[in-house]
């Protein structure tokens, strides 16, 4: 069958336009396109939005984090922490190294990016004596995980025989499990809630429209309504915190769905992961009536997800209530839920940052600069201290354990 043309849409951003992609960005962007397309009119007309999310994500070799977009980084779409400062990874290193001293170890990161923090942590375990014998990187990107080989064997060719791909999670977990912005890459039920509407919720997905020289995407419910229990919890959510007459936001399923198996392979250790986002009642406060779902193009943030599909990010916030209790269900506890400035300021940070101060501060040279620049990033409110929340869910490790970044810090954030 022949595909209709299919159009992409104007910048989202009418006062301060996007950028173009290059054309053979944009011919990428057309082949993911016509796979969608053709998924579309497999699936009858409408693909749920998550079938979407994980598409333009993670097709193979077409999707954001599979194909070739730059990503990470100045020249990319948005800069992680661990791209800011080694100081980062150094500060994980002291929350995680009394739990290696106390278990298999193993560390394992989840969707390392450009292999910067499994560099940084790996010196600084080292320098801390507790190198983990196995330091394993769960990528589901080929592409990325050959950044990271590269990175990594400039950074750390003395540890290789140490670092492991490995493509699928391993049925048996123990030792330290990270991720950094991991939880908001993964594909989210997107749904309308109207108070009265004959179909009160509305399960949202992607369907074509024709529109002048082709077809292009369009958000629309799904023509076969909701399924009961679908309603039924977001019929629940909407009661308890009282939202108004008409609420989009959306369902956290894979990110959950993904803390439960790990939490059920995870014979002893921890689980530690960093990301944006709130728990329960901030998530779905009344006042946040058009949901999280955000997308990154070149260091701009736009509401649009298809935009350009394949060369731009597609993001949620994370709902940590349901990550707390996936991970409780699953046999772990709860053993720490701060901000990453809380985190950070407890686990020691600003101790490093002295430490790494040029002797002669009139000598300050450009990187101490912008060390300093990226610390203050990651501490401020106003950037990513409050936003960025951490959760640590362990399991089989000594009551008194005291692990560094979560012995202080502020705990009001109740889940
Ligand atoms: C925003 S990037 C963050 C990369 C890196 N951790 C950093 O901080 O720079 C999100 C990463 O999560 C990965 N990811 C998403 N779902 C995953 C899963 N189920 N297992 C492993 N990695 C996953 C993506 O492939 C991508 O590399």
């Amino acid at each position: 069958m022949s595909l209709p043309p299919i159009i992409q849409p104007a910048s989202p951003r009418s006062q301060d336009p996007l950028p173009q992609p290059a054309p053979e960005a944009q011919a990428h962007s057309q082949l993911l396109c016509e796979k969608i397309v053709s998924t579309i009119h497999q699936s009858g007309g409408w693909i749920p939005f998550p079938q979407y999310m994980e598409m333009a994500l993670y097709a193979p070799a077409l999707g954001y984090y599979s194909g070739g977009a730059r990503k990470f980084g100045s020249a990319g779409d948005f800069v992680t922490a661990p791209e800011m400062t080694p100081l980062f990874g150094q500060t994980l290193a002291r929350s995680i190294a009394p739990i290696l001293a106390n278990t298999a170890p193993i560390v394992t990161e989840a969707g390392a990016g450009t292999g910067k923090l499994a560099g940084d942590l790996l010196q600084a375990l080292e320098a801390l004596g507790q190198l983990p014998e196995r330091y394993n990187i769960l990528e589901l990107s080929a592409e990325l995980a050959e950044r990271q080989r590269a990175h990594l064997q400039a950074a750390v060719p003395h540890l290789m025989s140490r670092i492991h791909w490995l493509n699928a999670l391993p049925v048996r977990l123990s030792g330290v499990v990270v991720g950094n912005e991991v939880l908001d890459a993964m594909p989210v039920e997107l749904i309308r809630w109207q108070r009265g509407a004959a179909q009160e919720v509305q399960r949202l997905g992607v369907a074509l429209e024709s529109v002048e020289g082709g077809v292009r995407f369009v958000t629309i419910a799904s023509p076969s309504g909701t399924p009961p229990e679908l309603s039924e919890r977001v019929g629940a959510l909407a009661n308890k915190y009282d939202w108004p007459d008409d609420y989009t936001t959306e369902i956290p399923e894979a990110g959950p769905a993904w803390i439960t198996t790990l939490a059920q392979r995870l014979t002893q250790g921890a689980l530690l992961l960093i990301d944006y986002g709130f728990p329960r009642h901030e998530f779905y406060h009344h006042e946040r009536t058009g949901g999280t779902l955000m997308c990154h193009y070149r260091h701009r943030a736009h509401p649009d997800p298809y935009y350009w599909p394949g060369l731009q990010d597609i993001t949620t916030h994370v709902d940590f209530t349901s990550i707390a209790e996936a991970g409780f269900d699953a046999g772990c506890e709860v053993a720490g839920y701060c901000t990453q400035a809380g985190w950070l300021m407890d686990a020691g940070l600003l101790d490093l940052l002295s430490a790494s101060q040029p002797a002669d501060p009139t000598q300050a040279d450009g990187q101490w600069v912008r060390t300093q620049h990226a610390v203050q990033t990651l501490l401020s409110p106003a950037e990513m201290g409050e936003f960025f929340k951490v959760i640590l869910l362990t399991k089989g490790l000594p009551a008194d354990l005291r692990i560094p970044g979560f012995l202080r810090s502020d705990r009001s954030h109740t889940l």
